[in-house]
């Protein structure tokens, strides 16, 4: 478990993979890390997962279609890493569980990446129009489930020397968008879920990440006639590297930003 002064202030970063013993020291053996996206069969995830397990990441990833996930699971597997393969929906506590299980078996949780997200109405519609259970479901799969699995992973979070929460956030959380407000909302209250969880919890980084327009099945199943040219998720996830190489306060982060002058 990560020392009292660990948790109290900033302390440098003592390695990907690496666990804090009972005694409160680093085990001192930097095994592989381990990380567990949500979302990871296609699209940013699964770019996400690409990147990571070319660096060398033992993997937990999730989506509901198995079918499809096993197949990025395994594209993903010939990196030479773990990838472990754990179908169902987010909103499931059981489910979260497994997932959780899943990479406790892999050796630990040291980050943890909350991708997998609902629009509430395909395609997006004007508030008036917004069907009540559509926000709901929104609300559950952006925040209620992140923050879920958040709690399910905490304590495995906290034995990682460099514990880290990325939430997949939106441009959407913060500018007023017409028809996008109830996933903007959803978003917003994940951000605020991020932001408070790095306060209540000063010995894990806690980014919530804005990662821009890309060209995904979310974003054509919210404006099917928006066809202008977007960023492949692929080009967006140095922005993600960046953040775990440099390791910066917990906060919001925008990727543009972060790949800026890159
Ligand atoms: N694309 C954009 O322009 C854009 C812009 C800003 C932010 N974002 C954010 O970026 C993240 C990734 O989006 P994307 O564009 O890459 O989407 P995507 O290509 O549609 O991929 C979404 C992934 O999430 C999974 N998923 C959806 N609902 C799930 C659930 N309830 N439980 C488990 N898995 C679930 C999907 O698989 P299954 O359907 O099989 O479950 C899929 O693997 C999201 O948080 C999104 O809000 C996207």
């Amino acid at each position: 478990m990560r020392p009292a002064s660990e948790a109290a202030g900033a302390v440098p970063f003592l390695g990907w993979g690496d666990r804090w013993s009972e005694a409160g020291e680093t085990e001192g053996t930097v095994v592989m890390p381990v990380a567990i996206i949500t979302g990871a069969s296609k699209g940013l995830g699964r770019a996400l997962a690409e990147a990571l397990a070319a660096r060398g990441w033992d993997l937990a990833l999730d989506a509901r279609s198995s079918r499809t996930l096993s197949e990025a699971a395994a594209a993903v597997a010939a990196h030479g890493t773990r990838v472990e393969a754990v179908p169902g929906d987010v909103t499931d506590a059981g489910h979260r569980r497994d997932l959780v299980a899943a990479a406790r078996g892999l050796g630990g949780v040291d980050l943890l990446v909350s991708n997998a997200s609902a629009l509430g109405a395909e395609p997006l519609v004007r508030l008036e129009e917004l069907p009540l259970e559509g926000l709901r479901r929104a609300l559950e799969v952006n925040a209620v489930a992140a923050l879920g699995l958040v709690q399910e992973a905490l304590p495995l979070l906290r034995e990682s020397a460099a514990g880290t929460v990325i939430a997949v956030s939106s441009d959407a959380a913060a500018e007023p968008y017409e028809t996008w407000g109830g996933y903007g909302a959803s978003k917003a209250a994940l951000d605020q879920l991020a932001a408070v969880l790095g306060e209540e919890e000063p010995g894990l980084r806690v980014w919530a990440v804005d990662p821009g327009d890309m060209a995904t099945d979310l974003y054509t199943a919210a404006v099917p006639d928006d066809d202008g040219a977007r960023p492949a998720p692929a080009s967006v996830v140095p922005a993600f590297l960046c953040l775990l190489d440099e390791r910066p306060a917990s906060g919001r982060y925008g990727a543009p930003c972060l790949l800026e002058g890159r």
